[in-house]
């Protein structure tokens, strides 16, 4: 039997999880809410937040478990890549664990993590699988041979899909992040009441900067021309705006845009691998429009798609739990002068 006690702390969630076997046992989250009202992750904050959840988290994770810190075979954390602040925190604390402990240290890339929580349920897609990974930080696609073998073969140049949501809602004046509720008011909305570009980009790179510059142009300008539409400017108080107005069809319209920017791509990575084995992973994964967008694409095309459950999609350690295991398998440890990088190679 296998334990493994794993770490997450590359952002602003702090999670641990235990699982036997690659099987998950427990899967603890605090998410931090100090950022709200920022608009964004604050570093600082988050790496002070990490040293107040990291304890009591893997506390409750071991806790649910049912397990004892002397049943544990190895520890692993994430090493990279994420905020360096924040790694630091749950890196330090493995490394003691796992010397206070004396068992094996386990770094994990976060992006490969991702990839390999489709491994956590059952039906597992068959090797090789292509995952469509789409986060706030991060848009890849990446061709998995096998659980320690993957490589990126697509990638964003710019912004990543998660960020083309909160930014395209920060523009339209919603909270942070935006993305959820973009996914909200599209459900009430026409996605074909505006058009937004698709850009060009070679192979299967993606880009969104510009989709965020005309979305900006197109606020501009509906401001500015009779786009308000009169019988709506009732008094000066009942005025709304355009936006407010047309929020739900503004909404579907990006939110149709990135999604088809995201399949397009996909259809293109699948067509030239030849792989019909599909997975999808990261925050974004829980669009409503890009879920059910991929479910009749693959339909379509014959693929076996595959999308984990929502927990294990969003930044977790359960993820971290299932890689660990099959670094486990591998012996791939770490020295315990292993250092957390912001950065990191594939
Ligand atoms: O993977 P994740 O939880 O954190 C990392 O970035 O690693 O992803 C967060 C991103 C945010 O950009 C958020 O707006 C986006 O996922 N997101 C969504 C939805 N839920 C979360 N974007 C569109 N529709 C959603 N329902
Ligand atoms: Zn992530």
């Amino acid at each position: 039997m296998i334990t493994i006690l794993a770490i997450e702390s590359s952002c602003d969630e702090t999670a641990a999880s235990v699982s036997i076997d690659g099987r998950i046992v427990s899967n603890i989250i605090a998410s931090q809410k100090v950022h709200e009202q920022y608009g964004g992750v604050v570093p600082e904050l988050a790496s002070r937040a990490h040293m107040q959840n990291i304890v009591p988290v893997v506390d409750a994770a071991m806790k649910q478990s049912g397990l004892g810190m002397k049943d544990l075979d190895a520890v692993a954390f994430t090493q990279a890549p994420g905020l360096i602040g924040a790694l630091l925190v749950g890196g330090q604390f493995a490394k003691s664990l796992s010397l206070a402990l004396d068992i094996p240290l386990i770094a994990v890339h976060h992006m490969q993590a991702h990839v390999l929580a489709n491994l956590i349920d059952d039906p597992k897609p068959a090797f090789p699988f292509l995952c469509l990974t789409v986060s706030g930080g991060h848009t890849q696609i990446v061709k998995c041979n096998a659980p320690n073998d993957m490589q990126v073969i697509g990638q964003t140049i710019d912004d990543a899909a998660g960020e083309a949501f909160d930014k395209s809602a920060k523009l339209l004046g919603l909270p942070y992040p935006g993305g959820p509720l973009i996914d909200k008011y599209a459900k009430q909305g026409n996605p074909a009441a505006y058009k937004f570009p698709e850009p060009r980009i070679e192979g299967l790179d993606f880009s969104f900067s510009g989709l965020k510059t005309s979305i900006l142009y197109f606020l501009q300008n509906a401001g500015k021309s009779n786009v308000y539409k009169e019988e709506f400017l009732v008094t000066a108080d009942e005025k709304r705006s355009f936006i407010d107005y047309n929020l739900p069809d503004i909404c579907a319209s990006i939110q149709e845009r990135i999604i088809s920017i995201l399949l397009n791509k996909l259809k293109k990575a699948a067509a030239e691998t030849g792989i019909k084995n599909i997975c999808l992973a990261g925050g974004v994964s829980a669009n409503s429009g890009l879920r059910s967008a991929l479910q009749s694409l693959g339909k379509r095309s014959g693929w076996n798609v595959f999308i984990p459950a929502f927990e294990y999609c969003t930044d977790n350690a359960a993820m971290i739990a299932i890689t660990g295991y099959y670094k486990f398998l591998e012996k791939d440890f770490a020295a315990l002068d292993i250092a957390p990088t912001a950065r990191a190679e594939w």
